[in-house]
């Protein structure tokens, strides 16, 4: 291998290191496929490159899509996203908001409010605030694992509603209006189509409810899934630095944003790697 893979030291990701992501060859994004698919998350650093070379890279790990809130779409390459609180504008430091903490989006899977959440994504930093700003995720087959046994067996066959509306309720970056998607129903636990492991499809951003039991024990039992899944110390935190790039397996991971501090610009660009695992059934509405 011309590269070298370092995990890193929480329970999921992998630094990339010695390779220049402009000029990968045919075998590189092969041994980087299986990287993506062994760890979760690739952390790549000082890579230079603009939104097209970005695009351009996503196209390397499969199909890339157009992500269904047009309002996010970068307006030159509609198929990045731009991810920024604040319209990623900085307010002056004297201004009286210029503490207050923006940028903050919990816990979840990208697109899970749809048929199909996306198989994966690649981000990366345009601009960084000075401090804090940083993205964590969690390996969401390590959660299933993890889990009890007699909890396992309980939630065999059920299934959860994920709702847009929900998660427009509870972060601002998401775009579009509450009720731009129907609420979808997905299996609670799912087998991931390429390492063939369980996955605990939680995403507590939009778990509405899940459906299958009385209501009080349904919502008892989402709760404490919930809790179980959204351990910080079970989470890698990655310290954004300038020409850092994260690829990441979004059929296995759960992701957040920590959120800074509005006197500091943040902007990032996302792609959206499609996915052909629809698994999600809308619910008539
Ligand atoms: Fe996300």
């Amino acid at each position: 291998m011309s590269f070298q893979i370092e995990p890193t030291s929480a329970p999921l990701g992998a630094f990339v290191t010695g390779l220049d992501l402009t000029t990968i060859s045919e075998t590189e994004v092969g041994e980087l496929y299986q990287a993506f698919l062994d760890h979760g998350v690739l952390i790549f650093r000082g890579q230079t490159f603009d939104a097209s070379q970005m695009l351009a890279l996503s196209d390397l790990f499969g199909e890339t899509g157009l992500h269904p809130i047009e309002t996010l779409r970068h307006t030159q390459v509609p198929k990045l996203i731009v991810l920024a609180a604040n319209n990623g504008e900085p307010v002056a430091d004297d201004d009286p908001t210029a503490d207050t903490r923006i940028g903050t989006i919990p816990w979840h899977t990208d697109l899970i409010y749809t048929e199909a959440s996306n198989h994966g994504a690649l981000l990366r930093a345009v601009t960084i605030p000075k401090e804090e700003g940083q993205t964590g995720w969690i390996d969401t087959c390590r959660v299933y694992r993890k889990l009890p046994s007699e909890i396992k067996t309980r939630i065999q066959g059920l299934q959860i509603v994920h709702s847009y509306a929900l998660t427009h309720s509870k972060q601002s970056m998401v775009g579009g209006s509450p009720n731009l998607f129907p609420d979808v129903v997905h299996p609670l636990v799912y087998v991931h189509p390429e390492n063939d492991l369980p996955v605990l499809n939680i995403s507590p951003s939009s778990a509405k409810e899940i459906i299958g039991l009385p209501a009080d024990e349904a919502e008892e039992l989402l709760e404490y899934l919930i809790d179980f899944a959204c351990r910080e110390d079970e989470a890698y935190v990655h310290e954004w630095q300038p020409d850092d790039v994260v690829l990441w397996d979004n059929w296995r991971t759960i992701h957040r944003a920590y959120g800074h501090l509005k006197r500091y610009p943040r902007l990032m660009h996302r792609t959206t790697l499609c996915s052909e695992l629809k698994m999600g059934q809308w619910v008539e509405q």
